[in-house]
């Protein structure tokens, strides 16, 4: 072998040699990317209620409750403000708002330990999924809800403490629904 094939053998050594490190330090990088990327959906869905939070939700539900009916037409009302929601639902609400009252009755039931409701919870956020409803309209929905809370139980009921209770309560409703499905 002359020393020019040498030369360029050693070169070809030295850049595979490269190939292979630079591949395995951004295999290395794109792992870890993807592990801390995990740890931080689970981190997201770490919100905790207080039993103050609970007495809270519990007591201003228990009032609203009786009324159930009637809020549900004030919350669609508001709902119904963003058209681009309001079509997504039928022209008969009858059942629907029958439904929604009985899953937020359901929630507050066993607010005590949510955890019980998970598979319930994701099953319902796959149905909205599958329906359509997009991420940001989720808070639009708690939005109206809270809207709906503070008109009929008067912020006499809807402390700003209350307030922040049915907030925490949402956001774990929320979160619980839409799981992994808009990642
Ligand atoms: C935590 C929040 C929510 C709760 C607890 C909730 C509750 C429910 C329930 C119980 C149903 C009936 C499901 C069934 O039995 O088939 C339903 C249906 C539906 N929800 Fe929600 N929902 C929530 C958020 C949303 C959001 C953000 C939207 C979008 C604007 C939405 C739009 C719909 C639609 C379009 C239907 C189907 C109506 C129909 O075709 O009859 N929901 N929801």
């Amino acid at each position: 072998m002359n020393m020019e094939v040498i030369e360029k053998y050693r070169i070809t050594t030295v850049n595979i040699g490269f190939l292979l490190i630079s591949t395995l330090f951004v295999s290395i990088g794109l792992m870890h990317l993807f592990f801390e990327r995990k740890k931080e959906k689970k981190e997201e869905v770490r919100i905790s209620l207080t039993p103050e939070d609970v007495k809270n939700v519990k007591e201003s539900w228990a009032k609203a409750e009786p009324h159930a009916a009637l809020a549900a037409d004030i919350f669609y009302e508001k709902l119904f403000r963003d058209e681009e929601v309001k079509a997504l639902f039928p022209e008969d609400m009858t059942d629907q708002k029958e439904r929604l009252m009985k899953v937020l009755s359901m929630v507050v039931g066993s607010i005590e330990d949510i955890s019980t409701l998970i598979p319930k919870l994701q099953h319902l956020g796959k149905i909205h999924y599958e329906k359509k409803v997009k991420e940001k309209q989720y808070d639009w929905v708690g939005n109206c809800l809270l809207e709906t809370l503070i008109d009929a139980l008067t912020k006499e009921v809807m402390t700003d403490a209350v307030v922040d209770s049915w907030l925490k309560t949402y956001a774990i409703l929320a979160q619980t629904m839409k799981g992994d499905l808009y990642k």
